[in-house]
């Protein structure tokens, strides 16, 4: 299967900042890749990059076979962006903003005025077309930006947090829209702080943290690899029966991590309070990067 994405030894500083501190990436055609990492971590600086807006200190990119910083205009129409801050001109209208993007793009009226309304169909916008932009809600100007990202039908969808700030409504319309484009055999790749979301969308996830790859693979291989399949949250004092091989302290509770389960159950004395539930992939982001706050 061939990358349509390929960096290594990716690295970029500004000024004394080390952003992206040797990262390596090999994204197949039609996968669905996350980045996922705390604030700062690198991701949109990446991005960045793996797009041209932004060279590299060191490393090499391939993106569909050419390079990021001298990419042909025609190989840029096949990459649709979806930037982590909303970028629409806000004196258009919803209609007009698509249009104007297309004739960026160099689409020819005729492919703008057929793709225009698809689109606005495909994002739930028809009814809102002609609203000036800065009337529009947070949830409906992401999915402009999202519609505007496939004006070019492109192959490969870059997402720095598609759904940040959107309520659920709006959230799980965005995921069902990007598994559509999945299974019309696009690449997306995509930052998201929501685990469950890149759980439900990503075929591979990169964490990283402090400019570096710390573990890459599916879902499942890296809650296999970091967690137990099991977790309990028990409420302190911890009955002194438990086995406490792997656990987090939460302050008034504690996680506890187990293969097998029912062992631990007949173990803990009757009055214990706990929720018993599946490791996901928010255990595994917490246990790699930390649960300290980034406020960078
Ligand atoms: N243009 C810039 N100039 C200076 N520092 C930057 C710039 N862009 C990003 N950084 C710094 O690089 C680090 C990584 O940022 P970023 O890639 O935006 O992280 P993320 O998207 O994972 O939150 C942060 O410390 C950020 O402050
Ligand atoms: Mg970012």
């Amino acid at each position: 299967m061939a990358s349509i994405i390929e960096a290594s030894g990716l690295k970029k500083t500004f000024g004394g900042i080390e952003a992206v501190r040797g990262i390596d990436l090999a994204i197949e055609s039609g996968r669905c890749v996350g980045l996922l990492g705390p604030n700062g971590a690198g991701k949109t600086t990446t991005m960045r990059m793996l797009m041209g807006l932004c060279r590299p200190s060191e490393g090499k990119i391939t993106v569909l076979g050419a390079t990021p910083t001298s990419m042909p205009r025609e190989v840029r129409a096949r990459i649709g962006l979806v930037p982590q801050e909303d970028n629409l001109d806000p004196d258009l209208t919803v209609r007009q903003n698509l249009e104007a993007f297309g004739r960026y793009y160099g689409l020819a009226t005729a492919d703008i005025d057929e793709r225009v309304p698809q689109l606005l169909d495909f994002m739930q916008l028809s009814q809102r077309a002609g609203a000036q932009v800065m009337h529009l809600s947070g949830g409906m100007k992401r999915r402009l930006v999202l519609a505007r990202a496939m004006i070019g039908n492109p192959d490969l969808v870059i997402l720095d947090e598609p759904t940040t700030g959107l309520d659920p409504q709006a959230r799980v319309m965005i995921w069902r829209q990007l598994l559509a484009l999945k299974r019309q055999g696009k690449t997306l790749l995509l930052t998201t702080h929501y685990m469950d979301e890149a759980e439900r969308l990503c075929d591979m996830i990169l964490m990283i943290d402090n400019g570096a790859v710390l573990d890459s693979g599916t879902p499942r291989d890296l809650i296999g690899r970091h967690v137990k399949a099991h977790v309990l949250e028990i409420d302190k004092p911890l009955p002194r029966e438990l086995p406490l091989a792997q656990t987090e302290d939460l302050g008034d509770s504690v996680l506890l991590f187990v293969d097998e389960v029912q062992s631990v159950l007949e173990a803990m004395p009757p009055e214990t309070v706990f929720n018993h539930r599946p490791a996901n992939l928010e255990d595994v982001f917490l246990r790699l990067t930390g649960r300290q706050l980034r406020e960078r």
